[in-house]
């Protein structure tokens, strides 16, 4: 069959995972319920347990948007068709083998857990159902340091080659980090203003409400800086701080951001207590509802791990040599807040006199979520007498404006990987040098941080979190309430 060949076929392994029901099912239904599903791309769900569409229906129900079209969603559920393998009985394959036809191309999406990597991989390639044009698609966590990445990456690449594995980062496939690509790269107002000279400080917030709900098991052996630092934020500040790529194209793009990461300047091990913070929710003494994260199901009784972080990151470039930018994440926090933040330097004199209001350095906040929203702080006069002046927000509400629906992240991501577009994908560089920077940091609160600062369920993270961007005389931009 030629790569060009228009028939697809997307065969989830593990397809009743976590990821399955509530993210990958949910994102092709939403799709097939659109019209945006290719009619020549062929669902097949390799699930562990034996399960009849039926069954396997009832576990997508809650996950898809299904009131209004339920017709639409019986549709969907006939298109998907169920091969049941014991993963740890390899002659099974043939099953999967058999159930594939040999004229479409193959899309892997490994929704398990990366441990099994290896021995998919290897029971495909038996079953000879690897072939050049085969694309797969995994998830993080990639590895828990540098070694074991490589040591994935490595495995991968004995099988495959960098243009057919696709990386997902689901940050990437929001639309509102895509604007800010839009915002940076379509318009000129920004790009002489985008660089140290001009800027005094970036934020990054990404915070969470929920706790670690039934994941305990993974995040009890992750915590913050693995599983959101390391790939989310990082990704983040690539997206505000790389150059204009040459092209919107996945070498130029990738190659950007790839700079970046090599930029960062190392945290050693003896610097984090003064450029990291790590902390863990407790029981909120006004508000019991929420319980300790020790107290979580799965969670071990003296788990030390860090269920926030906040650092503080320099990029040693031209651009943006000697500027704090600081990231923060966390579970438990006030609301589901997720921003970045770009501080402008102040006026070089002040020529107005403070009157009712006060001026303020200019400001633009890009909202990720919940709402998607771009507002940019200028100052202004006070009404009325005098010369005073007082900040105001121009605003750019993307609910408001966008009057079609909002995509999910996945569904964005997997009609790129059936397209075969690789720009929002992470190549195997990007995870490696991302881990390269995140490991001294690893090293240093194994030596000097080993217990996590306690923060109350429900606040924005433990006080060493302000004070860490009160020494550089900054504050969190929270939102008020
Ligand atoms: C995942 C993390 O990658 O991202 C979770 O493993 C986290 O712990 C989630 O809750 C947050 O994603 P979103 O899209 O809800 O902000």
């Amino acid at each position: 069959m030629s790569p060009a060949a228009t028939k697809q076929e997307l065969i989830i392994l593990g397809g009743t995972s976590d990821l399955a029901r509530t993210k990958l099912f949910p994102a092709l239904f939403s799709l097939y319920c659109h019209r945006h599903l290719p009619k020549c791309v062929k669902i097949k769900s390799v699930v562990r347990q034996q399960h009849t569409l039926e069954t396997f229906a009832e576990l997508l129900k809650p996950h898809c948007e299904i009131t209004g079209h339920e017709r639409e969603f019986s549709e969907f559920i006939a298109l998907v068709y169920l091969v049941y393998i014991d993963f740890d009985q390899p002659t099974q394959f043939k099953y999967l083998k058999n159930a594939l036809d040999s004229q479409s191309q193959s899309i892997f999406y490994y929704a398990v857990a990366p441990e099994l990597y290896e021995h998919l991989t290897h029971c495909l390639r038996q079953f000879q159902l690897l072939q050049s044009h085969t694309r797969i698609v995994i998830e993080k966590p990639l590895g828990r340091d540098l070694i074991s990445a490589q040591a994935i990456n490595q495995q991968l690449l004995s099988c495959f080659s960098e243009s057919q594995i696709y990386r997902i980062d689901h940050y990437l496939g929001k639309e509102a980090v895509q604007n800010l690509l839009a915002l940076r790269f379509g318009n000129s107002v920004f790009e002489p203003l985008w660089c140290a000279e001009r800027i005094e400080s970036i934020q990054i917030t990404v915070a969470e409400e929920s706790g670690v709900n039934d994941r305990a098991e993974y995040y009890d052996h992750s915590g913050a800086l693995r599983d959101m630092a390391q790939n989310h934020l990082l990704q983040l500040l690539c997206m505000v701080t790389m150059e204009p790529p040459a092209r919107m194209k996945p070498t130029a793009v990738r190659a950007e951001k790839l700079k970046i990461l090599e930029s960062l300047k190392t945290i050693y091990p003896n610097e984090v207590i003064h450029k990291t913070v790590r902390g863990q929710y407790g029981v909120n003494p006004d508000n019991t509802d929420h319980i300790a994260y020790t107290q979580e199901n799965g969670v071990a009784e003296y788990s030390n791990i860090e269920t926030f972080t906040a650092l503080k990151v320099e990029i040693d470039n031209w651009r943006w040599a000697g500027m704090p930018i600081y990231l923060r994440t966390g579970k438990r926090l006030r609301c589901r807040h997720s921003e970045v933040l770009i501080q402008f330097r102040d006026a070089p004199i002040h020529l107005f006199k403070p009157s009712g209001g006060h001026a303020q350095r200019n400001r633009l906040v890009i909202s990720l979520q919940p709402q998607e929203a771009i507002q940019f702080f200028v100052n202004s006069k006070s009404p009325g007498k005098g010369l005073g002046l007082h900040p105001i927000a121009l605003n750019m509400d993307f609910c408001e404006y966008s009057q079609s629906r909002r995509w999910s992240a996945y569904e964005r991501l997997l009609l790129d990987v059936l397209e075969g577009d690789l720009t929002l994908f992470l190549k195997a560089e990007e995870v490696e040098a991302a881990w390269r920077w995140i490991d001294p940091i690893i090293e240093g609160w194994e030596k000097y941080m080993p217990k996590p600062d306690g923060y109350f369920s429900g606040s924005w993270g433990p006080a060493s979190s302000d004070q860490l961007i009160a020494r550089d005389g900054f504050i969190w931009n929270n939102p008020i309430g």
